[in-house]
């Protein structure tokens, strides 16, 4: 019975579902050596690395509660400018070419990304813990 409940969610959300993974699989693929497989800023790189990696499930803690999704999507994304500082994170939006999104951000503004991007940040959202 339980079985067929859970098959039956999944069954209503196939596209939320999709989204989810992919932005599960590539947070492990680019992300997780540095900031840790759990977002917990303890990935292997972060032995070689000279500078601090950020706990990233607790973006929105840090900031009032509230995830800082444009933030997010600016860093990751890398080009906009915003982070053009020559900071140690690097830039993926060259790298994740291929299909485009568009999302609205919190004060409705149309942001144009690369679906990974998206995918990536809702995935980091979804794991936000709260503050203690
Ligand atoms: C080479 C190591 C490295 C990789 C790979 C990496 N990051 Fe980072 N990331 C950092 C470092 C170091 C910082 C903090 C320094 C800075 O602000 O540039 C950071 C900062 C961030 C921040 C900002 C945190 C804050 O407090 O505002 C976000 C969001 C983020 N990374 C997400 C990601 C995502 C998503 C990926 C994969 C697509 C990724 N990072 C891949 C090293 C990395």
């Amino acid at each position: 019975m339980r079985f067929a409940v859970l098959s039956l969610c999944l069954a209503a959300a196939p596209v939320l579902a999709q989204d989810a993974g992919l932005g599960e699989a590539t947070f492990m693929s680019a992300c997780a050596g540095c900031h840790g497989e759990a977002a917990d800023g303890y990935g292997p790189m972060t032995e070689i690395l000279t500078v601090a990696v950020p706990d990233l499930t607790r973006l929105a803690a840090r900031n009032g509660g509230e995830f800082p999704w444009l933030r997010a999507v600016h860093m990751v994304d890398g080009t906009t400018g915003l982070n053009a500082h020559g900071g140690p994170m690097p830039v993926f939006g060259t790298i994740f070419e291929g299909d485009t999104a568009v999302a609205d951000a919190p004060d409705g503004t149309p942001v144009i990304m690369s679906a990974r991007v998206l995918a990536v940040v809702e995935y980091l959202r979804s794991i936000q813990v709260e503050a203690e």
